[in-house]
């Protein structure tokens, strides 16, 4: 159990969720259209992107880890077909359901010159379902689920994300020109899309 890969994988699905809470809250404040304080539009939507693909990688490292080590007994199914597995098939399936919608929200972006925007504000909107996805499994499937110290790190997460959604919703309220048109992502980074 204790196994330093074991440990290993933890980390970096923790470090993971806290990636990918920073990304959302950083796409929320893009979505918003205002100045955020300090940080110009393309300097949000850059970090985005590369916290993202960051958070991407340390899911990988997370499932990565997890499957070498014996304990959980994870096989390659489980990394993209949800609720087969062995350990905590529920728990750890969220975990699998959050990775295949990372997927396509990440693919979309990808894509995005190609779909055009409608199509890549549906299925980009699904990181709406990943990240609270992302921390039930964290919550239920973790060894450290129900200690102290990760349930503080959730609440930061769930915290700071709920307060972008809020400066998103009511923010316009208190903003001096009243609300802002809906904008498009920043397109002339091109290889931000
Ligand atoms: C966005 C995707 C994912 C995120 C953000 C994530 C994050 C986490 C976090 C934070 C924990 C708790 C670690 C702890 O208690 O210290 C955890 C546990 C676990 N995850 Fe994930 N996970 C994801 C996807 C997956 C997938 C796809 C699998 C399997 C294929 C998986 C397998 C596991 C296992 C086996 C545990 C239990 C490890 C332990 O005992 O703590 N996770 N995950």
């Amino acid at each position: 159990m204790s196994s330093s890969l074991w440990y290993a994988g933890r980390g970096f699905g923790v470090s993971a969720l806290c990636l990918f809470s920073l990304v959302m809250i950083l796409g929320i404040l893009t979505r918003a259209g205002r100045p955020v304080p300090g940080l110009t539009r393309f300097a949000v939507a850059a970090i985005h992107r590369t916290t993202s693909l960051t958070g991407l990688l340390f899911v990988s490292l997370h499932v990565l880890t997890l499957t070498l080590d014996p304990y959980a007994q994870l096989r390659l199914l489980d990394w993209v077909v949800p609720f087969v597995g062995n350990y905590r098939p529920v728990w750890q399936g969220l975990g699998t359901v959050a990775v295949d919608l990372t997927l396509v929200v990440i693919a979309s972006s990808l894509l995005r010159r190609h779909i055009g925007l409608r199509t890549w504000r549906v299925l980009h909107s699904a990181a709406y379902l990943c990240w609270p996805v992302a921390i039930l499994h964290a919550f239920g499937n973790g060894t450290d689920g129900h200690s102290e110290w990760l349930l503080i790190v959730l609440a930061v997460c769930v915290l700071s994300v709920g307060a972008a959604m809020g400066w998103r919703a009511f923010g316009s309220a208190f903003a001096a020109e009243g609300p802002s048109p809906a904008v498009a992502p920043p397109t002339d980074l091109a290889d931000l899309s």
